[in-house]
């Protein structure tokens, strides 16, 4: 039952009506749960709070699929206004944004154009940018846009999904540009071809590459809300010395907060990953997908007047 709940989340976060319909009505359905506004505006007075509670933020402008030219440059100037808001206002944030919403389905060309004003305007506020990762079917794209950027920006990020076969092969391959690496279970619907089904071999794999990626040296984030997970890397910082400035948790705003606090607490580094914007249809889905008890929360936003 719950697989199916899943699956069906997952269909719907992919339906471009509803996500259109979505954009035109405001936070709905619990949205405001997961998402800290609107706007810009809304989302800084959220990260300024969670700043001072001792967490760092990601702030994201909500966006996906963007099939029209003219919507991917807004969406860069978006996040360009984000980027000097965050120096404005001294937040102490990065920024995380997706190759669809930079126009990934129209052109390589339009993508790179938008990415390079908004590293540039990263490099000049002293603000990272990571590339979250899409869907396979966008996967290799991804990947190749990121090494292409990588090699003329120090302030890039991006994402590695533990769920793909592949991820392994890629943490190596990656190796070379030293990155700043994002680990994550990964969170679309994919074929048993190019992922795991099973979730107890995600996990597996995700212990795996986080292993991986810290014992190479490289910056690790390691996003999840899994305590198990969360354990292991605790257990691979004092087995292996790991100092701790070289790896941060991350976890998605308004999800397992007490845990986040325990983690500040206990003197680690812990980034909030924070949604912005009206786009917020796709991210929710996707969000009840991983936890369809949320979608409680949901009912109780269609009730709620
Ligand atoms: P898992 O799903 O096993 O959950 C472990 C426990 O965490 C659950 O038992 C539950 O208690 C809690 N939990 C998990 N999800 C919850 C939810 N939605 N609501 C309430 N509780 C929940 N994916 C991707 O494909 N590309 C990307 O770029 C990113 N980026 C990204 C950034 C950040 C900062 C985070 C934290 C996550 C992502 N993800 C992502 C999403 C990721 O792939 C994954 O889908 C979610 O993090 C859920 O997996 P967990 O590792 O939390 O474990």
């Amino acid at each position: 039952m719950e697989q199916l709940m899943r699956n069906f989340f997952l269909f719907l976060s992919k339906n471009k009506t509803l996500t259109k319909l979505a954009k035109k009505y405001g936070l709905r359905f619990g949205a405001a749960r997961f998402v800290a506004g609107i706007d810009i505006d809304h989302a800084a007075e959220k990260i300024k709070e969670i700043n001072r509670d001792g967490f760092v933020v990601t702030v994201d402008h909500l966006g996906e699929f963007n099939d029209n030219e003219k919507e991917a440059i807004e969406s860069a100037d978006e996040c360009i206004h984000a980027i000097e808001v965050i120096a404005e206002k001294g937040l102490d944030s990065e920024l995380s944004l997706k190759m669809t919403s930079m126009g990934l389905d129209i052109s390589y060309d339009l993508v790179m154009k938008n990415m390079r004003r908004i590293l540039d305007a990263g490099r000049k506020h002293n603000v990272t940018v990571t590339i979250d990762m899409e869907d396979f079917e966008r996967y290799q794209k991804t990947l190749n846009i990121f090494k292409e950027l990588k090699k003329e920006y120090d302030n890039l990020g991006t994402v590695l999904q533990a769920y793909l076969y592949r991820v392994e092969e890629d943490l190596q391959d990656l190796n070379e540009y030293n990155p700043y690496l994002r680990l994550v279970k990964g969170a679309y619907k994919e074929s048993p071809e190019v992922a795991f089904p099973e979730k107890k071999d995600v996990d597996e794999n995700y212990k795996k590459i986080i292993k991986m990626n810290l014992l190479n040296g490289n910056y690790t984030a390691i996003a999840t809300h899994d305590d198990a997970v969360i354990e292991y890397t605790k257990q691979l910082e004092k087995e292996h010395d790991i100092p701790r400035e070289q790896f941060e948790f991350q976890m998605l705003f308004g999800i397992r907060l007490e845990l986040q606090k325990r983690l500040v607490e206990e003197g680690y580094k812990m980034r909030v990953y924070v949604p912005y914007g009206k786009d917020w249809y796709g991210y929710n889905m996707r969000r009840l997908a991983e936890r369809p008890a949320n979608v409680l929360f949901v009912l109780k936003g269609i009730f709620k007047k």
